[in-house]
């Protein structure tokens, strides 16, 4: 039951400290070393690994998207990611040295499936991470990560990608250690603050009210943008996602570097863009991405900036200012995702929507 919140959606995104909890639960030891029981695949095999190819779909797809930033930090593993539907049509090149990570919350999405078993049958392995005990997709594979979510009810994915993140950080912390490629420093610096993390989403669910307000402010938008850089990327597509199936807005994320390609001739008076900032430690990044930002104010846009505890440098251009709890860039997506969730809920709810059953939508796609 929904034990006290308005919707599942609601409170599936207060239990993500917990979930993303559960999901570390055991799997770091003190001594900064990781172990992960259900990788049925041997060190030997994870050494020869060449390539890695994610296959998801929706917000699964998200998760792989910032999953590629850590794991080639890490492992300097070349990594590809690709939306499961379009992934077997193509011909894709894969050998035994291919590792295939299927990405998914359900564990039947047919799309993945579908990839999944083309990938197998082509030689490579296959790696699911998945929310669901005994579901097809990790029963298919090599191996398989659980993220120890517990049940989504809301149709949109919320602790799911948080928990999908989370297990992409282990299994990618978990083949640098196997491999020996970075220092174990980073390894054991990385998780101690992953084993933070939870705290720091805490922390964000606590500082909500000024997003619900301004969602609440917003029922006439027609058409919202989301920008980031790095990983604020695939965030942008994932609170743009949020928003559609939500609110039935249309929204669309766009990576900041391309605006001047095109899509800047999209910003006039009053467009409300959500920009996620990276921190500004990342001091060639952040700069970007404050010049985007002054870019598009100049141009009329209402700005709605989600930046780092500390950073006020945004704050001149920034209509409406938020802060998240500082983690290192790659975790970001842990913190800096929730308000774009809540953002969308709120929205979806205040034009009278069913946030839990958006129109058109199954909690799983079991049709390719
Ligand atoms: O069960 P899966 O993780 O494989 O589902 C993948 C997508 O269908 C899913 O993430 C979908 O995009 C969500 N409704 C997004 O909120």
């Amino acid at each position: 039951e929904k034990g006290g919140y308005d919707w599942f959606m609601q409170k599936e995104i207060a239990e993500q400290p917990q979930a993303v909890a559960d999901t570390l639960l055991g799997r770091v030891n003190g001594q900064g070393r990781l172990k992960l029981d259900e990788m049925r695949l041997s060190e030997d095999e994870l050494r020869a690994i060449t390539k890695i190819i994610v296959v998801a779909c929706g917000t699964a797809y998200h998760a792989g998207l910032i999953a590629k930033y850590a794991i080639e930090h890490w492992t300097r593993v070349p990594v590809e990611v690709e939306l499961a539907s379009e992934f077997r049509y193509r011909d894709p090149i894969l050998t035994k040295d291919t590792l295939v990570i299927a990405i998914s919350q359900s564990g039947e999405t047919m799309d993945t499936l579908m990839a999944i078993r083309h990938a197998r049958e082509q030689h490579s392995r296959v790696l699911a991470i998945c929310n669901t005990n005994g579901s097809t997709i990790p029963r298919e594979s090599d191996a398989v990560v659980y993220t120890h979510g517990g049940p989504e009810i809301g149709v949109a994915s919320t602790k799911a990608f948080l928990t999908q993140l989370t297990a992409c950080y282990l299994v990618g912390l978990y083949l640098a250690q196997v491999r020996g490629v970075k220092f174990n420093d980073e390894v054991e610096e990385v998780l101690t603050q992953l084993s933070d993390s939870p705290a720091a989403i805490a922390e964000t669910l606590n500082r909500m009210e000024p997003i619900r307000k301004l969602a609440r402010s917003m029922v006439g938008a027609r058409t919202v943008l989301f920008l980031g850089r790095h990983v604020g990327y695939p965030m942008a597509l994932e609170g743009a996602l949020k928003l559609k199936e939500l609110a039935y807005i249309h929204a669309e994320g766009f990576a900041a570097g391309e605006l001047k390609h095109g899509p800047i001739a999209l910003i006039e008076q009053d467009l409300p863009v959500v920009v996620v900032v990276p921190s500004p430690k990342r001091p060639l990044l952040h700069d970007k991405i404050v010049s985007n930002i002054q870019e598009i104010r100049a141009r009329g846009a209402k700005t709605i900036v989600i930046a780092e505890d500390g950073d006020d440098v945004v704050a001149p251009y920034a209509d409406f200012l938020f802060h998240v709890p500082e983690l290192p860039i790659l975790l970001q997506p842990l913190v800096a995702t929730v308000p774009l969730q809540v953002f969308a809920a709120e929205l979806a709810d205040a034009l009278g929507y069913d946030v839990d059953q958006p129109r058109n939508l199954a909690k799983s796609v079991t049709v390719e």
